[in-house]
């Protein structure tokens, strides 16, 4: 039987980034059918109509990355109450040429994550917006707002928090049931 692939998108170019650091302790908590793909947004040139028809190589690559995927996992800073523009980039990219939007049908889930206390809550319903419009279906629960990011982590940048490390636990086996519902047909 065939794998199940996931893609993940981190919204942080950071190397010390946070969301990086709980996409990886998300990878390892997938269970044996899934496989997941950190997929590379931080080089992507800014989405431009006149591109179209001769698109950057980088492009083609993110939409094939995109359609060949079963599932979808995003993780997202919160700059400035919204998604970072290198992911909100790579969500427009994805979506065009008009007619062959590469997301669409695709089960998804958002995880946010800030050094704040307010678990980046703009920044995940803006990206949920945005993905409403882009056809594609978003877990509705559990909802993953990580707050208070700087304390959760050890030195080497490993999840060490045992309630986030619970709760992402539930959160991945939800996920988990979510993509099967959407690709078992
Ligand atoms: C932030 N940060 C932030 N945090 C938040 O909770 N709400 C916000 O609106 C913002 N705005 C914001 C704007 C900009 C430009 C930066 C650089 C940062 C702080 C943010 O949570 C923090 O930098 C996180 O560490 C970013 O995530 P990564 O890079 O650790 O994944």
């Amino acid at each position: 039987m065939k794998n199940t692939t996931i893609a993940i998108f981190v919204g942080s170019l950071r190397k010390g980034s946070y969301n990086l650091k709980a996409a990886k302790a998300v990878l390892e908590m997938l269970p044996e059918n899934l496989t997941g793909e950190i997929i590379p947004i931080g080089d992507l040139p800014f989405f431009n109509e006149d591109l179209e028809g001769s698109e950057p190589e980088s492009w083609l690559q993110l939409r094939q990355k995109i359609k060949a995927a079963d599932g979808l996992l995003f993780f997202t800073p919160e700059y400035n109450r919204s998604v970072p523009a290198v992911l909100k980039n790579a969500l427009d990219v994805g979506s065009r040429p008009y007619g062959q939007n590469s997301w669409a049908g695709k089960p998804a889930a958002i995880v946010s994550v800030t050094i704040g206390t307010v678990g980046a809550f703009g920044a995940n319903h803006h990206l949920r917006q945005s993905l409403v419009f882009v056809d594609v279906p978003v877990m509705a629960q559990p909802e993953a707002y990580i707050s208070n990011a700087g304390n959760l982590f050890n030195e080497e940048g490993k999840l060490t928090n045992e309630s986030t490390q619970e709760f992402l636990q539930l959160f991945v086996n939800k996920f988990a049931q979510w993509v099967k519902v959407h690709t078992s047909h």
